[in-house]
């Protein structure tokens, strides 16, 4: 309709141009498009153009006009196309004639075909490819290709734009023909690394209404240049080996990146520390692999610094440190240094007593170098950490050396790494002594024996302490100690030699004397000060058969006329006498056995063996001499047994008289002509007169009283008291103790003998009483004195 419109205006006003018909319409109107009104215009009216029959004359030409004859009208005939029609020539018009018949007329029309936007801008081709060095200046062109648009005017190529205008900007350039060369030239640096393909647009723009446009693409690949060096990853690397590693063990690997390509991003690395030992410890390899070459030690080195470079084939290179940490392994056992140590220490030494001091250190770190120190147990000392790797060893408690002189402290070090390293050290301390302790003797008392008449100076036995401590300390000596026996000082009964505890005896011993005392030895050690203890020893004497029996009775006298009678009448069995011994030793050195030795008639008598009776075996007979003479031999049971003899002289008779007239012979042939023996003998013969005589006072008394009685007297032997020093009471036990008391001085061996009271005279009291049976009451008397030993003898 719009367009309808607009060709009514344009008919309108080229209606006006007088003479020249000409129409003015735009180009692609569709078939029968009212091109103008040619019969008005013409002042034509249909009669005449139908009778003149009104054509169009285009002469050779196409007729895109024609003439609709009943309405007086031009129409589009076929499409205009400005563009086929006329190209780029301005204006573009039809040129025709209206022929009239009848008459002939010719009116010349001009219809000018005014151009409508209908073509876009068109590039020949839609892309197009460059290939561009990233190194290219800014300022370089690149021609591009023009667009083409064939309608003219506003409608025609109005202008370029390329898009996005980063790198690039375009440029039209006037040429000489009119047209405009288009060119894109770099106004900013290319960079591979960035960009490595960009894609642009150029669009052709008509001025048109509707504007209409055209593109191309435009494909730049950027070439690389090498314009990149190589870049680390990382400024510093880190990495960590353990020590100890062994060779070609792959450290850490680094990289380096280069942008560019090929053979320009292609890099070696290399070490930079040239004449470092680092060098000689590590390498890198073409894929950036650090590789351990030498051995690492980390007490030695802890870390490395390397440098590392990465150089493309370019040359261009970037630089990079490493710095490797080294790994400790627990590869040092603690080392033990002994700071000072004493060898020995005394037993008495106070408790936490410094013994020795030590240091000690492990070249690891951290735990693999922490130290704990310990000793051997059981053992009194412990060890202590003093501060920063010092160690002291103390006596734990009170040491005693006599438990334990020497101890091996064996102190062991180790490391807490895993596993633990450890090592020890020995130190052997002697414990010195200290007089701690007193000698003690082996027995905590002592008996000891020692026989009789022993030799002064002679070794009794030997008592021994013993000391525990050592040496001077444990150097015992003997002592004796003060104290009396008997009221004697023990000094005088022995002796200690003081080094050897030997006991010797300093004076001979009497068993019938003593037979036992006590002393004491003190036993006392070389130490400063000393210290001692006591023990006490018993002495026991022990009997020796040193003295022969002693015959008590008989009474034992040189011509003594001493007889016991027996009576003719005396049956077989008549107890004649007993001769009574004693024997001062003990035991079997005093059991007595009485034998006879000789006799004048041996079928007579027999003594009894353990008694010593003198009895008849046979009846007597009147043939019997009247003096009969018996050797009666004791033996005591020592060993060697010792022996006294006594002579017993018996008398068969039936009366006094006649045993005196045979025994005066016998006398006077055995009589001594001792004057001190003939002095005795009066002596003895006065005191027995004057016995005899109270002896009749008292018979004469006892007969006045007893008148029935027909015992004349009680006792007819003169017994007299006698205390000789060696048998005293004080000596303690002795056989037939109370004997002794009452012995009757009448030794059989004495004829010498010191006794003050012969015996003579009381062989002369012999009363008979001449009414007895002839059993002599004197003898049963004596026996029982000698049987009863405790009870005293009366007089
Ligand atoms: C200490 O060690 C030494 C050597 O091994 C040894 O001869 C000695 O008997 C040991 N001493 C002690 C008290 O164990």
């Amino acid at each position: 309709m719009k367009r309808q419109v607009l060709v009514v205006i344009f008919t309108l006003h080229l209606s006006s141009v007088i003479g020249q018909f000409s129409y003015s319409i735009p180009e692609e109107l569709a078939k029968g498009s009212l091109v103008g009104n040619i019969a008005r215009d013409l002042g034509l009216d249909g009669k005449r153009i139908l009778s003149g029959r009104a054509r169009i004359y285009t002469g050779d030409s196409v007729q895109y006009i024609e003439l609709n004859r009943e309405r007086g009208i031009l129409v589009i005939k076929e499409r205009i196309d400005r563009e086929g029609l006329c190209r780029q020539t301005t204006p573009c018009a039809l040129h025709f004639q209206i022929t009239l018949e009848n008459p002939l007329e010719l009116f010349p029309v001009t219809v000018e075909i005014t151009d409508i936007n209908d073509n876009v801008p068109l590039f020949q081709n839609e892309d197009r490819r460059f290939e561009i060095s990233e190194s290219a200046v800014i300022g370089s062109k690149f021609m591009l290709e023009k667009a083409i648009d064939p309608d003219i005017g506003l409608n025609g190529l109005q202008k370029y734009t390329l898009k996005p205008s980063d790198n690039f900007m375009l440029k039209l350039q006037s040429q000489s023909d009119g047209s405009k060369k288009v060119e894109m030239i770099l106004q900013k640096s290319l960079d591979r690394e960035k960009q490595q393909h960009i894609s642009l647009l150029l669009t052709a723009e008509d001025g048109g209404e509707p504007q209409r446009t055209g593109t191309m693409h435009i494909h730049v690949t950027v070439l690389d240049a090498n314009d990149n060096a190589p870049v680390f990853t990382k400024s510093v690397y880190k990495a960590s080996i353990i020590e100890n590693s062994a060779i070609g063990t792959l450290v850490t690997k680094v990289s380096a990146s280069d942008a560019d390509q090929g053979s320009n991003g292609e890099v070696i690395y290399v070490i930079g520390n040239r004449i470092d030992t680092v060098s000689k410890l590590f390498h890198i390899n073409s894929e950036g692999e650090v590789i351990l070459d030498g051995p690492v030690d980390y007490e030695k080195e802890k870390n490395y610094h390397i440098d590392i470079e990465a150089i493309d084939q370019g040359g261009l290179s970037d630089s990079s440190k490493m710095i490797i940490d080294v790994i400790d392994v627990n590869d040092n056992s603690p080392v033990v240094n002994i700071i000072s140590t004493s060898s020995s220490v005394q037993e008495d030494s106070a408790p936490k007593t410094v013994i020795a001091l030590m240091s000690v250190n492990d070249p690891d770190p951290d735990t693999n170098g922490k130290v704990n120190c310990v000793i051997n147990q059981d053992i009194p000392f412990e060890i202590k950490f003093t501060s920063n790797h010092f160690y002291s060893l103390v006596t734990e408690r009170e040491l005693d050396r006599e438990t334990d002189s020497a101890y091996n402290i064996t102190v062991t070090c180790s490391d807490e790494g895993v596993p633990s390293l450890s090592s020890s050290v020995t130190l052997t301390l002697q414990i010195s002594d200290v007089n701690d302790n007193s000698p003690v003797f082996e027995r905590s008392s002592y008996e000891a024996y020692i026989v009789e008449n022993n030799t002064p100076g002679l070794s009794i036995f030997t008592v021994k302490a013993r000391d525990a401590d050592w040496n001077q300390n444990a150097r015992v000596s003997y002592i004796l100690e003060d104290s009396s026996v008997n009221g004697v000082p023990v000094s005088s009964y022995v002796s200690v030699s003081a080094d050897g505890g030997v006991i010797h005896a300093v004076r001979s011993f009497d068993y019938e004397q003593i037979k036992v005392f006590h002393f004491r030895v003190k036993a006392q050690d070389g130490g400063s000060p000393p210290l001692s203890s006591n023990v006490t020893v018993k002495v026991l004497i022990q009997d020796q058969n040193d003295n022969p029996p002693q015959v008590l009775y008989p009474v034992q006298t040189g011509g003594s006329l001493v007889a016991e009678m027996v009576p003719r009448s005396a049956d077989v069995g008549y107890l004649v006498t007993k001769v009574v011994a004693v024997d001062v030793d003990s035991g079997q050195n005093a059991w007595l056995s009485y034998k006879l030795q000789k006799a004048t008639d041996r079928a007579l008598f027999e003594v009894g063996l353990q008694n010593g009776e003198i009895r008849t075996i046979r009846g007597v007979t009147d043939k019997d001499a009247v003096k009969q003479r018996l050797t009666v031999i004791v033996e005591d049971n020592g060993q060697p047994s010792r022996s006294a003899t006594v002579i017993v002289n018996v008398a068969v008779a039936d009366s006094f008289p006649e045993v005196l007239s045979e025994f005066t012979d016998y006398t006077q042939d055995k009589e001594y002509n001792d004057n001190l023996t003939f002095y005795l003998v009066l002596a003895l013969a006065v005191v027995s007169f004057l016995f005899i005589t109270c002896l009749v006072v008292i018979i004469s008394v006892k007969i006045y009283r007893w008148r029935q009685s027909r015992v004349l007297y009680h006792s007819n032997l003169p017994v007299i008291p006698y205390y000789p020093p060696r048998y005293s009471d004080t000596l303690g036990t002795g056989t037939l103790q109370h004997v002794y008391n009452y012995e009757v001085c009448r030794t059989n061996d004495s004829r010498k003998s010191d006794c003050k009271f012969g015996t003579v005279g009381s062989q002369n009291v012999q009363i008979m009483d001449p009414s007895s049976t002839g059993t002599m009451q004197r003898i049963q008397s004596e026996k029982n004195i000698l049987d009863e030993p405790d009870s005293p003898l009366e007089v």
